[in-house]
Order: C-alpha cells, then structure tokens, then sequence
C-alpha cells in the first residue's frame, strides 16, 4: 500500500514536517523533503534512510516562486508511477497584538504560511489532476478560533483554509483530495523556549505526524476534508 505513494514534506527540517517524514519512512514510502536549513533538512534525511527510506531533499523557500517550481518539478518527476501525495507543514508563528503589528513579521507569516503554500499546491494541483494524488495542509485551530496575539498568524491560516476549502471542490472531482489539518498547540520548537503554554499540555509533534500518516496512505475511495485534532485539553 505505502510503497505506491510518493510523498513530498515542506517544513521536513523540524517539528510536524519532521515527525512525519520519519512516520512515512518507517510505512515505507518515497519521499522528497524541502525547507530552508539544508543541515537540519538533512538530518532528517538521514533519520528517514535509517529507517530504510528512499530520501532526497531540496532547499526550498515557499516565499520564492522559483524554488517553489524546482521543487515541484522535481517532486512530478520522481513520483511518476507512484501516486503522489504533497503535505505543507512550513510555516512560522509570529505573536503579537492586532492593534500593532510588526509590517515584516506580517509579511514574513503571509508569504511562508499563505502564499507559499498556495504557490506550490497550485504548481502541484496542475500535473496531479491527470492521475490523482493528494494535498495535505497543516492549518492551525488558529483559522477558526479567536486565539489573542495571533492576528497575524489566524489570517494567514484563515486565508489558506479558504483557499483548501475552494480548491478541493474544484479538484475533488479529478481524484485529487485536499485535506486541512487544524491542530491545538503542538510541542515543537515553533514555540520559543519558555513562551507559550505548558508544553506537557501540548499533542506531541508524533500525534500529528501519525493522523497526517493515515490521511497520506489511506485508499482513495475516502476523501478527508477538515481534521481538528486538539490537545485533551483544548486551547490551552
Ligand atoms: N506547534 C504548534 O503548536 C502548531 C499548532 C498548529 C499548527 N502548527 C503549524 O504546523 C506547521 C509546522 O510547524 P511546527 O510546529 O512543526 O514548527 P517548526 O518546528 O518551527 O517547523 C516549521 C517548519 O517550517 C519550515 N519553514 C518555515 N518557513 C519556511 C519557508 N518560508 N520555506 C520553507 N520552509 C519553511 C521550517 O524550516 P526552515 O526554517 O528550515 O525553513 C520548519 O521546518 C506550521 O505551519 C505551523 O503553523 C503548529
């Protein structure tokens, strides 16, 4: 079942992208892994060959259009005869209160968390409609919740999760199904040491990792929409 799935992982340096690289190694699949911290990327490869993956990774920043073509035509190539599967995990959390926000961190969010992953389900969404394939997105609860000091990060969650929402209507008829992930707090390092809730409280990034897994290596009579998956506690 795994084997036939070619999965390309942005964000695969660290945290959600990182869990799941490793949790579709150890199923078996292919896989190609983008971000921008080539030692961290590659830590992850190796982490994925050890468990008996095929790996290769790319440097890729979602915010340059050019990288974004590179890495999916990279991604078309090599997971021809295989279905592929693409999962967006790249993102950055900046906080900070709406009435005064920073202009660059805003831009930063937008571009890495909206327009990034916009840019390359769409590269993606093109050469998969001939044979179907699936799209994964990791939102955030933040898309749909009021969480104070994340103005920014909700819009750019809020944004990608009206464009998932358009876009798999548009696609699903082609066999290729969109899914978006909303999860609570997660314990990753997108949380700065001592910031934010307790991380004891948090799903730990494997939680993620494996329902992202089961959406990634499900048969394709089943079509996932919108997941949320929260820590036992809610918003923390
Ligand atoms: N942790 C949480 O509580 C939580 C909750 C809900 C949703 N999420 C979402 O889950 C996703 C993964 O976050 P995480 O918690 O795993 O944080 P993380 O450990 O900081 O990982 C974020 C990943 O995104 C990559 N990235 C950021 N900007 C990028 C860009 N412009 N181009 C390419 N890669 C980029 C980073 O790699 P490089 O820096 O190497 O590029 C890193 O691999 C994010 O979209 C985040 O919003 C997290």
């Amino acid at each position: 079942m795994s084997a036939d799935r070619f999965v390309a992982i942005t964000g695969a340096s660290s945290g959600i992208g990182r869990a799941t690289a490793l949790r579709l190694a150890e199923a078996g699949c292919r896989l190609l892994l983008g971000a921008r911290r080539e030692r961290e990327l590659e830590a992850t490869a190796e982490g994925a060959r050890s468990l008996g993956a095929q790996v290769w990774f790319r440097w890729l920043d979602v915010s340059d259009p050019g990288a974004c073509e590179a890495f999916a035509a990279e991604f078309q190539r090599r997971s021809e005869g295989s279905l592929p599967v693409l999962i967006q995990a790249a993102g950055v959390a900046r906080f900070g209160s709406s009435a005064r926000w920073d202009e660059d961190a805003a831009r930063e969010t937008v571009e890495s968390n909206l327009l990034g992953a916009m840019r390359l389900a769409s590269l993606a969404a093109t050469w998969m409609r001939g044979g179907g394939g699936r799209i994964i997105h990791v939102l955030s609860i933040a898309a749909v919740r009021p969480l104070p000091g994340s103005s920014v990060y909700s819009a750019s969650k809020a944004g990608l999760l009206a464009f998932d929402r358009v876009m798999r209507e548009e696609l699903r008829r082609s066999g290729v199904l969109v899914t978006s992930i909303l999860p609570g707090a997660v314990d990753t390092p997108i949380w700065q040491p001592g910031s934010g809730p307790n991380r004891s409280d948090m799903l730990p990034a494997q939680a993620v990792a494996e329902a992202i897994a089961e959406i990634a290596l499900a048969p394709q009579d089943r079509a996932y929409d919108e997941l949320v998956l929260m820590p036992p506690k809610g918003i923390l």
